[in-house]
């Protein structure tokens, strides 16, 4: 099923036609609300999914859903129309489920599952990617939320290959697919390979070939050629963008553009620089003082791998914690720093 031609690395890659799906991905203390409607404004994605919200020993009120998607006061859209899907991160099947119906009664158009969190405080209380250890409580985790809320409402689930290694990972997809899910994304990796390269896209092939449910490929998606590798290599017609699309805010629409073999020139510096002050500001009242320059600081480390402009940046400003004195920092240094490059 590939319909169009283009070159890439000076190799004839034969791409997939339009309506394969490009998700931008979960990443907690980073792609917020505000990331995702400066990203998805720039185009190119089809869902978003929220942070995780951390469920462990009651139903949260509605404020905890709102704070991590306050979409759910517009639809559970990005002012773009993009629908982001509220994630939920736990072990406890009954919890799960009852917190599932609190975002679906918000409007989330979807319920995504973190199978995936490597993070060691949350696989110690029993979430994320521990879960992969057990693929019958994964299961049960995935029936019960399928089974509360309305068929209408899809459940998604995010894994990896496995926890110490991929040795179950067969076990785990069944367990996920099997529990009702409609969707299932997968980082190809294991919860011990943590971020670290290489994505072992081969290693979903088979599962995507023989697939009931799309079958979403994660992991070290840099640029348009790594989609079209990846999808070639796993198979899959669908992909989930994560650093790859803060370091290049125009990465999915690039991949797009790439699929339907046009050639648009690549955002540049100038355009991307406003979207940081749009963050920055945008985000002044949503984390405490202390915390308010935290996401520009991390952005600015991602973009730094794809604009020069970004490192020397980031280098002026990362000493600086006062909100006020960011926003003047940017007003003053970046028309140097751009004089510079
Ligand atoms: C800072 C950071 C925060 C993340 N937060 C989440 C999260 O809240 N939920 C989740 O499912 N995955 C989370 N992830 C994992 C990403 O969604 C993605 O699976 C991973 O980064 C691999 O994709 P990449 O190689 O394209 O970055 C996070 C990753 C990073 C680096």
């Amino acid at each position: 099923m590939y319909a169009c031609v283009a070159m890439i690395n000076s190799q004839t890659i034969k791409h997939p036609p339009t309506g394969h799906r490009l998700v931008l991905a979960p990443m907690e203390g980073v792609v917020d609300s505000v990331m995702r409607d400066l990203l998805t404004k720039i185009g190119g994605y089809d869902r978003c999914v929220t942070e995780f919200v951390r469920i462990s020993q009651t139903v949260l009120p509605p404020r905890v859903f709102y704070r991590l998607c306050p979409e759910l006061l517009s639809n559970g859209r990005t002012p773009t129309g993009t629908p982001v899907f509220v994630q939920l991160l736990g072990s406890n099947p009954d919890l799960m489920a009852r917190n599932a119906q609190v975002a679906e009664g918000l409007g989330a158009p979807g319920i995504d599952l973190n199978f995936g969190c490597p993070a060691k405080t949350v696989n110690k209380s029993h979430g994320g990617a521990v879960l992969l250890k057990t693929p019958d409580l994964l299961h049960a985790v995935c029936s019960e939320v399928r089974d509360a809320v309305a068929p209408e409402v899809p459940v998604t689930a995010k894994i990896r290959l496995g926890f110490e290694d991929d040795g179950q990972f067969e076990a785990i997809v069944n367990a996920a697919v099997t529990g009702g899910i409609s969707e299932l994304t997968i980082h190809a990796k294991t919860r011990r390979q943590g971020y670290r390269p290489p994505a072992h896209w081969a290693r979903l092939a088979q599962i995507a070939k023989e697939s009931a449910i799309p079958i979403i490929a994660n992991g070290e998606l840099w640029s348009p050629g790594d989609v079209v590798r990846c999808g070639q290599v796993s198979h899959c017609e669908h992909f989930m963008l994560a650093r790859g699309a803060l370091c290049r805010p125009d990465l999915a629409r690039a991949v797009r553009h790439t699929w339907q073999g046009v050639d648009t020139p690549a955002m540049t510096w100038t355009e991307v620089f406003p979207l940081l002050q749009i963050y920055l500001r945008s985000n002044a009242n949503a984390y405490e003082p202390r915390h308010a320059c935290n996401p520009l600081k991390q952005w600015l480390v991602y973009l730094k791998h794809y604009f020069p402009q970004a490192g020397a940046l980031f280098a002026a400003v990362k000493r600086i914690k006062d909100f006020d004195d960011m926003d003047r920092a940017l007003e003053t240094i970046e028309p140097e720093i751009s004089k510079a490059a």
